[in-house]
């Protein structure tokens, strides 16, 4: 009998897959951490919530964007979503070869899918019912993430639902825009899942509007942020020349300070020397010694 992708009756891979695909993740987050996001594969409780928002009874494809080893894709499978209808946007060559192995029925694209448009350009032959995504969203801008959901949006059927897990405390998505308004969309999070280590939790996106707004909002806030970045860099420009300004000025008033010091005491010791060797002063040096002495004297 065929295997349900390595899954026992338990729902567990057997051990030493499991082990395998520990150290193959481990060894994808030690080479690039930004982009594998985490140490090891989702657990089956965490994957089995982000199934739970998939609609097996739907029709069009479903994609996976972020698959790994595929722990989510078992539960999507084990929830009856039909192989034939999932499409695997992974990054990492390795995991692509994995899940092409592990889930032949399956769509695997080879990409990147923060530029999901591109990557799935022409592979459609209708629109999505979901998008289910373990992206490490977090480790990206916001307006990275904000443009992901509205390609996704693009691509989706008008009922259809971005499905996205994270550690996080709040909405991996920003859910305001910049100026404080309600972004077109609803998002709706899970309970925590407590037995995922880290616990995590699941939130559904649905557009209640036009993906225009979104899009507008993505530019605005990359122009948001080109901006901030422009003015810190002038502001620290300023600062260092302003800096730099203070240190020349006080290098030289420093310089100016002690070289005029020196000078005056020059001066000083040529003088003294000059009036204690000259004759016409020394009926007067005397008479001043004197008086010095005198009021050194001590009272009665
Ligand atoms: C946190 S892991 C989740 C893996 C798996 N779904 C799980 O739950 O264990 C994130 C996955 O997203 C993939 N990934 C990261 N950036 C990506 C991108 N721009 N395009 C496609 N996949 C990406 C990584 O290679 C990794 O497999």
């Amino acid at each position: 009998m065929k295997r349900l992708n390595s899954q026992g009756k338990d729902g567990k891979a057997p051990l030493e897959e499991r082990f395998a695909d520990e150290a193959r993740f481990f060894k994808a987050w030690v080479e690039n951490p930004k982009v594998t996001g985490a140490v090891s594969p989702s657990g089956r409780f965490l994957a089995r919530m982000m199934a739970r928002y998939v609609d097996p009874a739907s029709s069009g494809p479903i994609i996976e964007l972020g698959p790994g080893t595929g722990p989510v894709t078992v539960a999507l499978l084990k929830r009856g979503v039909a192989p034939e209808r999932l499409v695997l946007v992974e990054f990492d060559p390795y995991f692509c070869k994995l899940l092409a192995r592990r889930f032949p029925r399956c769509k695997i694209v080879q990409g990147d899918a923060y530029n999901l448009a591109k990557t799935l350009d022409g592979m459609l032959e209708e629109p999505a019912a979901a998008v289910v995504s373990s992206l490490p969203l977090l480790t990206r801008p916001d307006a990275d993430r904000t443009e992901l959901l509205r390609q996704s949006f693009g691509m989706m059927q008008p009922q259809g639902s971005f499905i996205q897990f994270t550690y996080g405390m709040v909405s991996p998505i920003p859910r305001r825009t910049q100026a404080n308004g309600a972004m077109p969309f609803e998002a709706e999070p899970s309970p925590p899942v407590w037995l995922n280590l880290p616990p995590a939790r699941v939130w559904v996106y649905r557009p209640t509007g036009s993906p225009a707004l979104i899009q507008k909002e993505a530019a605005f806030i990359v122009r948001f942020k080109e901006g901030a970045e422009k003015m810190r860099g002038e502001f620290r420009d300023t600062r260092d020349r302003v800096e730099e300004g203070f240190r020349e000025t006080r290098d030289k008033v420093g310089v100016g300070i002690k070289e005029r010091t020196q000078r005056a005491r020059r001066q000083f010791e040529l003088q003294r020397l000059r009036m204690s060797n000259d004759p016409a002063l020394r009926p007067a040096i005397a008479l001043l010694r004197k008086i010095g002495e005198h009021k050194k004297q001590p009272r009665d």
